[in-house]
């Protein structure tokens, strides 16, 4: 994350979607910013002001003065890293294209010297409004940053374009500008993430799968995205929304399904990471209708899955790194150390189903580090986004090992 630190003004106009700007603040107060919400006259009918101070902790202004206090808007707009406009309204977006001043949220946005996001939200029909077309272009040739509409049901009860972006890609937004501003080392390289279970189908209504939720290989794909890699995950059956402009997600259903995707990014790929917990044995044969129950015993024969990582591992060329992951319940370290070598991996993040906290299903893990050095790292008991960002960082670490060799 890159936004711990950075100071925001949050500018809530009049549309249905403020209801949804208490999140917001509550998401970018959670990953370390500092926010100041002003909000229009019309906002205030659609989210409570209160809501909004309780959450940033702030006062919230709507009027260019209060009583006999006037409200510095220069300063606010002097102060702010960042000024996030959402939701717009199309008539906040009438003004600001066109240097209106009737109100706070335009006279700060005036002052504003920092980057500034819109987040618009309006119907269909407004969106598609030759003038809206217009005032976006202008207002996007003045230097603001839109963050894109989404598609779904509106206000009006119709389905279409308009929705405002939500909270959590509005985050996630402001936190990619914020990286390409930073360091980005891993810019301009191509990552390959898998994670999350297999489904591996007996019947048209059974599976045989297993209880990884994907965590551990989100958080891996985002960690290296926010280190500038365009990242693809090949994500299996898995209820975890994956946010990141530079992650684009490839769902599958099987380790077939996984295999072959992989095998379709792998040789673009300057790093590989193989996070998922691939089902080792499907069943022969897919029963084509639901299997009805009958002896008291049933037998189903399974047949060995295609081993991804080894596959990787086997058509790895010079300057691909490649990482798997190994869940163990004993003899850990000589496990790992044999799929590190057997599978041709560059690193292998051996997970102890022993730790407490560690594992499937929980939002921390504790992993140890093994590398073809022959030396190992054991990492505390962290949460998993700590846990990706530690990998990365050593997988940076090969990388220059490697290039100064
Ligand atoms: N893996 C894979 N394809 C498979 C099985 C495993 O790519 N069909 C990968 C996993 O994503 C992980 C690594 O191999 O990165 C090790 O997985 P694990 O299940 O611990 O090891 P296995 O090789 O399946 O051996 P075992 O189950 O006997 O421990």
């Amino acid at each position: 994350m890159q936004i711990p630190g950075k100071k925001i003004v949050l500018a809530v106009t009049g549309s249905i979607a403020a209801y949804k700007t208490p999140q917001l603040v509550r998401l970018l107060v959670k990953a370390g910013a500092e926010v100041r919400v002003i909000t229009t006259a019309s906002a205030e009918q659609f989210v409570s002001p209160l809501a909004l101070a309780t959450v940033s902790k702030h006062p919230v202004h709507s009027n260019v003065n209060d009583g006999a206090a006037w409200n510095n808007h220069v300063e606010m707009g002097r102060w702010a890293d960042a000024m996030v406009i959402a939701p717009c309204s199309a008539n906040t977006l009438a003004k600001m294209a066109n240097g209106l001043c009737d109100n706070l949220v335009c006279a700060v946005y005036l002052s504003a010297i920092c980057p500034v996001f819109v987040a618009p939200a309006m119907d269909e029909d407004m969106w598609l409004h030759a003038s809206t077309r217009n005032n976006i272009q202008k207002i996007r040739s003045y230097g603001n940053h839109i963050i894109p509409v989404a598609h779904g049901e509106l206000a009006s009860g119709l389905i279409g374009e308009g929705r405002m972006a939500e909270p959590e890609q509005i985050v996630s937004y402001l936190n990619n500008f914020f990286l390409e501003q930073g360091n980005l080392p891993l810019k301009g390289k191509k990552a390959l993430v898998t994670a999350g279970p297999t489904y591996e189908r007996i019947d048209p209504v059974r599976f045989i799968g297993n209880f990884s939720t994907g965590k551990m290989g989100i958080a891996l794909a985002e960690s290296l995205a926010d280190k500038g890699a365009d990242v693809t995950l090949v994500l299996g059956p898995s209820q975890q929304q994956v946010y990141h402009s530079r992650v684009s997600v490839v769902r599958v259903e099987s380790g077939q399904q996984m295999y072959d995707a992989c095998m379709e990014t792998f040789p673009q790929a300057d790093i590989s990471v193989l996070a998922a917990a691939v089902a080792d044995y499907k069943p022969e044969q897919v029963a084509p209708e639901k299997i009805k129950k009958q002896g008291d015993t049933l037998n189903i024969n399974l047949t060995k899955t295609q081993d991804i990582l080894a596959s990787l591992g086997a058509i790895k060329k010079p300057g691909q790194l490649l990482v798997g992951f190994a869940l163990e319940t004993n003899n850990e370290m000589a496990h790992a150390f044999s799929k590190l070598k057997n599978k041709n991996a560059d690193l292998i993040v051996l997970n102890s189903l022993k730790d407490e906290g560690a594992g499937f299903g929980h939002d921390t893990n504790k992993v140890t580090l093994i590398d073809n050095s022959g030396e190992h790292l054991t990492l505390p008991l962290q949460s998993k986004q700590d846990v990706a960002a530690a990998i990365v960082s050593h997988i940076l670490e090969i990388r220059h090992a490697e290039k100064t060799v």
